[in-house]
């Protein structure tokens, strides 16, 4: 079941990045259980903290900015580290569609936090 809703997620951020890089992105997207519990391990250390500079979950115009740059692009700062952003935004077991996941979900997430 779990791997089931990985690919239905994976598929889908496939999706939305193949039609078009440099749009944003109109639908929230969860996370699976696995990539919830790596994110508050790592990302939401940063990106749910509003005393960090890192842009925040849920703050689309923050994100909306970076996603300019295109998906591809910002999933490759995190796994190398961007300024002040570690490399691998210090999960050290996320994969490059875990990574996507992530980004979508603080782009799209309905609640700033
Ligand atoms: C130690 C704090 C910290 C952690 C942990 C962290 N980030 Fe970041 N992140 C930052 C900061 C700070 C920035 C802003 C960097 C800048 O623009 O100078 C940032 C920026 C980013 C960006 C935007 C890069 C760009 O090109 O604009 C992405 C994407 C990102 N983080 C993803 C993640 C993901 C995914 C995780 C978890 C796997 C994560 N971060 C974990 C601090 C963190």
């Amino acid at each position: 079941m779990k791997t089931l809703i990985f690919l239905l997620l994976s598929s889908l951020v496939l999706v939305l990045s193949a039609c078009d890089n440099k749009s944003t992105l109109p639908l929230p997207v969860s996370l699976n259980e696995q990539q919830a519990k790596l994110f508050a391990q790592s990302c939401a250390i940063c990106h749910a903290s509003s005393s960090n500079p890192a842009p925040q979950v849920g703050d689309k115009a923050a994100w909306n900015k970076r996603l300019e740059q295109g998906l591809p692009t910002l999933v490759q700062h995190a796994m190398q580290g961007f300024n002040s952003m570690p490399a691998g935004g210090l999960c050290t077991t996320c994969t490059p569609p875990d990574f996507e996941a992530m980004i979508v979900y603080m782009a799209t997430a309905q609640t700033k936090k």
